[in-house]
């Protein structure tokens, strides 16, 4: 098992500890074709150019509008997807390309976790062997050691050993999450894929889920990419965020900074969007900016800035010229021109 190392992300220390997953201008392109050859006519650019860093222990929270490319991105730093261009390292290793046997070793480590716990789970399988069939591909002990390791497995998530010889359709939306949760964790991964897993299921049942998940990831030292809708989830477990845009991350840095001082347009028009009863923290949010608009299609993302059509800030410079990543103070990195240095359309709003 991994020793477990901490790191509250954004604290000075959060530098200085070895990234798990590295990722350098990651892309996922899908080709779009038309007819009965399928010829190509165009291509969704579902992941652009993303760069990212998950530190050992964190919670790294993917949000952003629906269609943005958050699942995509998951799907290829746990490499479900091989990536059309860019490098991901993981531990150390370079992962971009695998052959299928290193894939397989490679699985033992990352593990996902999908929405919908419904689909996720053959409903002709009985739990034990839900659980079981990941010890039996990856070569797992004995017979008795797989039956120790499921009962194991049915205590971390707190599920009575008698859901051992239940099916699916007799469990509870909350109770399938939580062998979604023991079969992803059956062969001690290090890092998890957490792709909106409570947001099939009753609010009630989700504190419970995100208690658990907390729980797990301190006893057990997971580091976990949580992508999700619900920010005021975010707030409650994230240590690090990075908010998607039409497949880019146009900010990320720790979470505490982004709630309070959100800088690019899109993060706090995102933010400005949670309910919230909290006085205080509303006053938090500097200025609070609609969104309004449909968001584009990654197949057709607008020239300069792709948030440009929609942004309230818009200057002149926004709808030519792409806006590269500037650091700011508090470990945050943002991709807008309001932060180019020395960008000519600084300051200049544009008439619009
Ligand atoms: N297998 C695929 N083939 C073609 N296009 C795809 C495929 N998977 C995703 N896309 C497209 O890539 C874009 C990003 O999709 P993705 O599912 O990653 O977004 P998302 O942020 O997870 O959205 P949601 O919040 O709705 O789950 C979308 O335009 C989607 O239609
Ligand atoms: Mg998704």
């Amino acid at each position: 098992m991994t020793q477990h190392t901490p790191t509250a992300a954004g604290e000075p220390g959060r530098s200085q500890v070895e990234p798990l997953v590295v990722a350098r201008g990651v892309k996922k392109y899908f080709p779009i074709t038309r007819g009965l050859f399928r010829q190509q006519v165009g291509v969704v650019k579902a992941v652009d150019s993303v760069d990212i860093d998950i530190r050992p222990g964190e919670t790294f929270a993917l949000v952003g509008e629906s269609g943005s490319g958050k699942t995509t991105l998951g799907k290829v730093l746990a490499r479900l997807y091989e990536p059309t261009g860019g490098t991901i390292l993981f531990d150390g290793q370079d992962i971009t390309r695998l052959h299928e046997g290193e894939l397989r070793r490679l699985r033992r480590q990352i593990q996902v976790v999908f929405q919908d716990p419904t689909s996720s789970l053959n409903p002709r399988r009985r739990v034990k062997e839900i659980l079981e069939d990941p010890l039996v591909i990856h070569g797992f002990g004995d017979a008795r050691q797989r039956a120790q390791r499921v009962q194991e497995l049915l205590d971390l998530v707190e599920l009575p050993r008698e859901f051992l010889y239940r099916y699916p359709s007799h469990l509870s939306g909350g109770q399938k999450q939580r062998v979604g949760i023991a079969r992803a964790l059956a062969l001690e991964p290090k890092f998890i894929v957490l792709d909106e897993p409570t947001s099939a299921l009753d609010v009630s049942v989700q504190a419970k889920i995100v208690a658990l998940l907390k729980r797990l990831q301190t006893q057990l030292g997971l580091t976990y990419l949580f992508i999700t809708h619900d920010l005021s989830l975010v707030r409650n477990m994230a240590d690090h965020v990075g908010v998607m845009y039409l497949g880019r991350l146009v900010e990320q840095g720790p979470a505490r900074r982004i709630f309070e001082r959100p800088e690019h347009p899109y993060t706090n028009a995102l933010l400005s969007c949670i309910p919230t009863v909290d006085e205080e923290e509303l006053a938090l949010i500097p200025e609070k900016i609609p969104l309004t608009g449909e968001t584009p299609s990654p197949a057709r993302v607008p020239a300069g800035c792709p948030f440009h059509p929609r942004c309230p800030k818009v200057m002149d410079v926004c709808r030519h010229i792409p806006p590269s990543f500037v650091a700011l103070d508090g470990n945050l990195r943002v991709s807008c021109h309001l932060h180019s240095e020395g960008d000519p359309g600084r300051g200049v709003p544009a008439a619009s």
